[in-house]
């Protein structure tokens, strides 16, 4: 500890101490001002920083390709890159934190979270985890990496209960973390809203000061996901150092009082005060007394590297030798995605980008517009499309909207998203009411549909029609983090080019965890058969088809799971009736993990884009038009069918969780692991990608000259670029315990290399292997294992396509401490 840490913590008083392990307001812990220090200030996270304020709207940021998408890279050189590009984003935000990385795992393909998540292999998470804290704090930002542990679905997941097996943790959930601690001493961690084996994580002492400080020597600070504290003692003495957000609701006062009564002892008071105090010092906080102002930075170098990693995020799934687009022939750019760019998920990671470069707009930059027609063909949305324009906002502080407003604002959008501060302090921000007034005006005329959804009560007028009822009967769904209703549709015939007054009515209502009031209203015209018609007919008249499907951040974000794996609305349809209509049909799909494709056979190409940050459009263009290769490779194992996902079953329990439970059955074996445990071919296997370059892998060579002692070997191989093209390949490494003593995976991905090699090259590279890319958790031992025996290593360009393999054997076993 550094004099100066330990001389401030001398000084304090228990109330100073006890002030800096609660938020001050949602995004800050307070100063001290009486001995000079500073408001230490965090961000979300991960895919850029948003800074303080609101979800919505706030000052713009650069925003960076999603978890899934960096996932993809298989690029940690890349990864380390965008984590320090992002200090500088928190930096703009005058933040010293940021709310990232998140490092939850794939298990089912329904999380409406998998997105910000890299994958469903831990390695692969860790690696890429490391490589992302190590550019971030290296320019002196501390990351968060989150949610610590089990926080593998969003179905009641503040209150719900992940039934995991320790050899399960320890092999799969816990191990991205552990290697963010071990390998670049991550500086925080916030522990998830989920209990663990009925313990909420944030009071979890076995994890929090067992796991994590004892056995893997964390030095950094622990803080709860917001809200996700719910006791006093309970929390401090488990190892959680900070409650987030503010003001306090379990300490304040009542950890005074906890440590006045002995609850809480003054040593374990001061652990957690000395760790903040620590953080502190290393982001600068302690010091930092500048007022706050937030700014916006669009940087060319940010643009250049979030344009560069989308389009490396992009998966080439198939190619009948349609791409890279070829000639000068006509294309038709269909598709609900194609002319909106879809470029993050929802939730807490979602932040108002600079710009938003749609695919549309790439391939118009690319290849001019003369030789493209554009049809939307359907839509693919999940709420009405939001209701933009000016509205004048008129803040009651009663919850009925009764006697003259106490404030009157402007907002350009028909959501809101109240939290903290709301009407500049004018309102209790738990007991307020609002009417929103402004217009709308129909391009078309028709039945429209009128949506609503909030977390709060609300209703839509139009023209003084009660159009949309989201307040009478609110029902609980599944929006807000849960704590909103599902969308309620109204209908209303309306005529084109007339405007319509509308006006919002909105109270506050009881919450269930998190503090917030929120809703959003939309009007749409519903796509029928004439626009599926229409794009058919563009696609017959054109040299190619490009269909732009998938999902967007209504789907995938968090505090919601998705209902399946299929694609929305009628978008299957849409993709079968285009390939129908012309043979060379190509697919760019953008979601957040696998869909069904009952039109893979008939599609001649299909690119997986993902959610790529603000250049969505120039990076998908990049790779369509062979500009840039396509090197991504899958992060998640595409199955064929939902049924085919190791958390799909029929009981509930399993997935997504009953009576406050959810069991993780399949234990060590997700991803990959389940499916080769269970002999099944996915539709597109773990770490699977085309390019338009060919390599070779050949010369496998492997040093175990050190396995007996030390369990560590180097495997050699030499990687061939054999095609005319330059290119990039992921070589990848897995291991297999031939003769297992209890169940182990077939095979496990133990050590990756992306590499870039000009056309025609050939590199020798050498991947090294620990005595824990050996080992399996032996629970009842407390321990890791490598076993006496022989191993398997397979190296390939794929999970399904390991060419190379050789045989290591050891005499006698290996145990090592956690
Ligand atoms: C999310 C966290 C996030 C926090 C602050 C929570 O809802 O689970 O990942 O950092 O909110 O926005």
């Amino acid at each position: 500890m550094s004099d100066r840490i330990e001389s401030l913590a001398e000084q304090m008083t228990l109330e100073e101490k006890v002030s800096i392990l609660s938020g001050e307001d949602f995004w800050s812990v307070p100063a001290i001002p009486r001995l000079g220090i500073g408001k230490l200030r965090v961000t979300d996270g991960p895919n850029g920083a948003r800074g303080g304020g609101s979800l919505i709207g706030g000052v713009k940021s650069a925003s960076f390709p999603v978890g899934i998408a960096l996932g993809a890279t298989w690029n940690v050189d890349l990864v380390k890159e965008i984590g320090a590009a992002l200090a500088d984003e928190v930096k703009s935000k005058q933040a010293h934190m940021l709310l990232a990385p998140t490092v939850n795992i794939h298990r089912s393909v329904t999380n409406g979270r998998n997105f910000e998540c890299y994958s469903e292999d831990p390695i692969l998470s860790g690696e890429l985890a490391v490589a992302y804290i190590t550019g971030l704090q290296g320019e002196g930002i501390a990351a968060t990496i989150k949610h610590f542990v089990g926080n593998e679905s969003e179905i009641e997941r503040t209150t719900m209960s992940s039934e995991i097996d320790e050899r399960a943790l320890r092999e799969i959930y816990l191990v991205p973390f552990e290697m963010a601690v071990k390998k670049a001493e991550t500086w925080g961690v916030m522990s998830s809203y989920n209990r663990l084996n009925g313990t909420f994580t944030s009071e979890h002492e076995w994890l929090l000061t067992d796991v994590l400080r004892k056995d893997w020597n964390y030095q950094g600070i622990v803080m709860s996901d917001w809200f996700g504290s719910h006791s006093t003692a309970e929390t401090v003495n488990a190892g959680l150092d900070l409650e987030m957000p503010g003001p306090p609701r379990d300490r304040g006062q009542k950890l005074v009082d906890a440590v006045k009564s002995g609850a809480v002892s003054e040593a374990i008071l001061n652990q957690r005060v000395i760790a903040m105090l620590r953080l502190m010092q290393r982001v600068g906080s302690l010091d930092d007394h500048r007022e706050f102002k937030e700014v916006a930075n669009d940087r060319p170098e940010h643009r250049a590297l979030i344009r560069r990693a989308g389009a490396e995020a992009a998966v080439l799934l198939k190619n009948n030798g349609a791409l890279p687009l070829k000639g000068h022939g006509s294309i038709a750019v269909i598709g609900p995605n194609a002319k909106v760019a879809q470029i993050m998920g929802g939730g807490s990671a979602q932040l108002n980008a600079h710009y938003r470069i749609s695919p549309w707009q790439g391939l118009v930059e690319a290849l001019g517009e003369e030789r493209l027609r554009y049809a939307p063909g359907c839509t693919n949305h999940r709420f009405e499309p939001l209701l933009r324009g000016a509205f004048t906002v008129e803040y009651f502080a009663n919850e009925t909207l009764a006697g003259e407003p106490v404030h009157i604002g402007a907002q350009d959008e028909a959501q809101a998203f109240w939290i903290g501060n709301v009407a500049e302090g004018k309102v209790d921000p738990l007991h307020f009411s609002a009417r929103l007034t402004g217009s709308f005006t129909p391009d078309t005329s028709g039945e429209h549909r009128v949506g609503i959804y909030a977390a709060g009560f609300a209703k839509v007028f139009i023209d003084g029609q009660l159009v949309a009822d989201d307040w009478t009967n609110w029902t609980k769904g599944r929006t807000f983090f849960e704590e909103g209703s599902d969308e309620v549709v109204g209908t209303m015939q309306m005529e084109a080019g007339r405007t319509y007054e509308v006006v919002i009515e909105f109270a506050t209502k009881g919450f269930a965890t998190l503090g917030l009031a929120a809703f959003a209203a939309g009007i749409g015209l519903p796509l029928g058969n004439a626009a599926i018609a229409e794009a058919v007919r563009i696609a017959r008249n054109a040299d190619t088809a490009i269909v732009f499907v998938g999902r967007n951040g209504e789907w995938d974000t968090e505090g919601s799971d998705l209902p399946s794996i299929d694609l929305p609305g009628r978008q299957n349809e849409l993709v079968a009736a285009i390939a129908q209509a012309n043979p060379n049909t190509i697919v760019v799909l953008q979601t957040g993990g696998p869909v069904e494709m009952p039109w893979i056979g008939s599609v001649v190409a299909l690119l997986q884009a993902w959610y790529p940050g603000q250049e969505a459009g120039n990076a998908i263009a990049d790779v369509l038009t062979g500009t840039v290769e396509p090197s991504g490779r899958l992060p998640q194992t595409f199955p064929t069918r939902w049924a085919d996902n190791p958390a799909h079953s029929q009981d509930r329990e399993v997935y997504p969780g009953h009576e406050g439970k959810v069991r993780y059955e399949e234990g060590i074996f997700v991803g990959y692991r389940h499916y080769d445990k269970h002999g099944m071919t996915p539709q597109f296997p773990f770490g699977f990608g085309l390019g338009y370059a060919s390599f070779e892998i050949g010369d496998l060579t492997v040093d175990d000259a050190e396995f007996e002692a030390e369990g560590t070997v180097m495997v050699g191989v030499t990687v061939s670029n054999t095609s005319h093209r330059d290119g990039a390949t992921v070589v990848q490494l897995y291991v297999s315990d031939d003769a297992a003593s209890d169940p182990r995976p077939e095979k496990e991905l133990k050590a990756f290399r992306k590499l870039t090699l000009r056309a025609g090259e050939t590199r020798q590279i050498t991947l090294t292997l620990d005595a824990r890319a050996f080992a399996y958790y032996r629970t009842k031992a407390e321990h890791w294992l490598v076993e006496d025996g022989s191993f398997t290593l397979r190296v390939g360009l794929s999970s399904a396509d390991l060419p190379l393999s050789a045989q290591v054997s050891r005499k006698t076993t290996l145990m090592l401490p956690v």
